[in-house]
């Protein structure tokens, strides 16, 4: 049987409780309680993709952003299963996260795969790959 809750309490933050959150930052060598440089993946989905890479160079903080649920909790599962302590996940939009909490220069490698393309045009504004997201990003 599935251990979901259990695993989602080690691998799975909660933005407002992350340490420094409250001063308008976060410290996040101190949320994965190492010292080491951040990568992050935005939208993990269902692809293994952050896993590979964090077993492969295990010398990084892996944080994983991904709004559903669902995928967050499989993402988890594999993590899990892999054994790996490098990895964290944020179940949010990654709008509240870069500009504020993810200062400009702070992240040694953003990876962003398969991005949903948004054809249309009225959904213009949800695309991840934006000028003004692209900019708070980087
Ligand atoms: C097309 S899928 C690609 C998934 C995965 N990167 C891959 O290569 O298979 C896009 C994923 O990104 C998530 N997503 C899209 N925009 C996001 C955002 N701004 N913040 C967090 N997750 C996002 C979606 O929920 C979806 O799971």
């Amino acid at each position: 049987m599935r251990k979901l809750p259990a695993i989602e309490s080690d691998y799975l933050l909660e933005l407002e409780e992350l340490p420094g959150y409250d001063e308008g930052r976060v410290l996040w060598e101190e949320a994965f309680g190492r010292s080491m440089p951040l990568r992050i993946e935005v939208g993990v989905g269902n692809s293994p993709f952050l896993i590979e890479v964090a077993s492969r160079e295990p010398g990084y903080n892996y944080l994983g952003l991904e709004y559903s649920h669902k995928r967050v909790s499989k993402f988890l599962l594999k993590v899990h299963k892999a054994g790996l302590d490098n990895i964290r996940m944020l179940q949010l939009n990654s709008d509240r996260l870069f500009g504020d909490y993810i200062p400009p220069g702070s992240v040694d490698h953003l990876f962003v795969n398969f991005p949903d393309p948004w054809p249309k045009r009225r959904h213009e504004k949800k695309r991840f790959i934006a000028t003004e997201r692209l900019r708070l990003a980087t």
